[in-house]
């Protein structure tokens, strides 16, 4: 709306300039008059006109965002009959054998497995498929730390393949080249919900003879080639924690086709009880194992979840692919691209590179300030693994130190140096996150405006 006090017309015209002018009359009668000769979408009048909000001007929002996690409110009931019943965990009751089924539906999977987490999920995937100690996992690095975490719990070395800054994700083309001897499978990342390039780690991991785990957890009805991510390489695992477009608080799944497989996983995930057909003919524990099942309670939340989950998706793209096309109109702002063969991405965060020396090289950070005090909640996201503690404990530890030549670790930590695409995408990157594209056209056009107002009034943060 323009306002009498914001009305571009009613204003100076000296206080505009011309691309203000343009920017500002964009929302409106006015707007619609001048859209052919606008840049970027729609910024709110009052926005570009006014200091920006960090310096004490107007923010472009002061309206929050949908709190997250969300739920339907049908699972109340069966909440408080799986907590009246004493059945809570999976030995008893029915929820999260109900859960499977309908996961493995809606992704078109022969079975899944439920399990605690994310990270329990990728740890059963991981021993089931044998990644055993002194193996070699080649692993996205723009990802969060739990994707190589529980290649160290197992013992062997997660190796990083670097990343491709357009699409977020592992760029095939640095795959091979550090493939040894010792690798034994890639463990590519569907970062955010965008489907990485599987055709060409799928046909990689062919000719060398190696497993592909894909780390699905951020990306719930995601497709590549029509396909949901996840079921495309041997395993696939999930996350539905507190913060994911599918949560329960905690809880993860892994997905595969193959019986003998899953029924493994089931084992591996139950302390190491017998399950299905392999392992039949024992009683007790067979297998090696662990505890790593989901609890009923989760299950009913999951099952309440899978309600809306695919009315929520389609509005994140929506919302998503109208960014997109606003926001690659602003100088500097650089979307996401899909990778080729991509056909639906899941969006669990919106990520844009960051181009400073369009900004008078304004750093990242101040950038980011100016946005959220816009009322644009924003990140930086993950940074470099070499900043992390956890590569030293793992590669000084006397387990590692057995199981690898000192000059292996050594040119390890050095190749930790030479990732420069996902070095400058940790420089780059910003985030927007998934609970925001779930709200209405408008409130888009409020983090476009802020975007460009922040573009506009750059000088102002030098
Ligand atoms: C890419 C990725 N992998 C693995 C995980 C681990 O999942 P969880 O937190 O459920 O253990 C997460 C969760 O944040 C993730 O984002």
């Amino acid at each position: 709306m323009i306002t009498s006090t914001s009305n571009p017309f009613t204003m100076k015209r000296s206080k505009l300039s011309r691309r203000k002018f343009i920017t500002n009359v964009s929302t409106g009668a006015a707007g619609a008059l001048l859209s052919s000769q606008m840049p970027a979408s729609g910024i709110s009048s009052e926005g570009a006109a006014s200091d920006l909000a960090i310096n004490g001007g107007k923010p472009v929002r002061t309206n929050g965002w949908m709190k997250w996690p969300a739920w339907n409110s049908e699972a109340e009931k069966p909440m408080l009959e799986v907590l009246r019943s004493g059945d809570w965990f999976r030995m008893r009751g029915t929820e999260v054998d109900e859960f499977e089924k309908a996961y493995a539906t809606l992704i078109g999977s022969k079975r899944v497995l439920a399990t605690s987490s994310g990270t329990t999920a990728l740890e059963t995937a991981l021993h089931v498929l044998g990644v055993d100690a002194g193996d070699e996992v080649i692993v996205s690095p723009y990802t969060f730390i739990a994707t190589y975490n529980v290649v160290f719990n197992q013992k062997a070395l997660p190796v990083f393949a670097d990343t491709d800054q357009e699409t977020f994700t592992i760029n095939p083309h640095k795959i091979e080249e550090k493939i040894t001897e010792r690798t034994k499978a890639i463990l590519p990342v569907h970062i955010f919900g965008l489907p990485a390039d599987m055709d060409r780690i799928m046909a990689i991991a062919q000719q060398h003879n190696l497993l592909v785990i894909e780390d699905a957890c951020q990306a719930w009805l995601a497709e590549y080639k029509d396909k949901m991510c996840g079921t495309i390489g041997d395993l696939g695992c999930f996350s539905f924690q507190n913060s994911k477009n599918i949560p329960a608080g905690e809880g993860g799944a892994v997905a595969g086709d193959d019986e003998t497989i899953m029924d493994r996983c089931h084992s591996y995930h139950n302390c190491g009880r017998p399950y299905g057909k392999t392992g039949s003919e024992f009683t007790g524990y067979p297998f090696l194992g662990g505890n790593k099942r989901m609890m009923q309670f989760q299950a009913v939340i999951l099952l309440s979840q899978l309600e809306r989950v695919k009315k929520d998706a389609e509005k994140r793209l929506e919302n998503a692919l109208y960014l997109d096309s606003k926001l690659k109109n602003i100088p500097g702002v650089i979307p996401y691209k899909l990778t080729e063969g991509a056909t639906k991405s899941a969006y669990h965060i919106y990520p844009f590179r960051y181009k400073k020396e369009h900004f008078d090289d304004l750093p990242r950070k101040k950038f980011l300030a100016a946005l959220a005090a816009e009322g644009i909640p924003c990140s930086s996201g993950y940074e470099a693994q070499y900043n992390d503690g956890l590569m030293e404990e793992a590669l000084n530890s006397r387990g590692f130190k057995r199981l690898f030549s000192e000059q292996r670790l050594n040119r390890y930590r050095e190749e930790l140096h030479e990732l420069p695409d996902n070095d400058q995408l940790t420089r780059e990157a910003v985030w927007f996150f998934q609970n925001m594209l779930l709200a209405e056209r408008k409130d888009m056009d409020d983090i476009i405006n802020a975007v460009q107002k922040v573009y506009d009034n750059r000088k102002q943060l030098l």
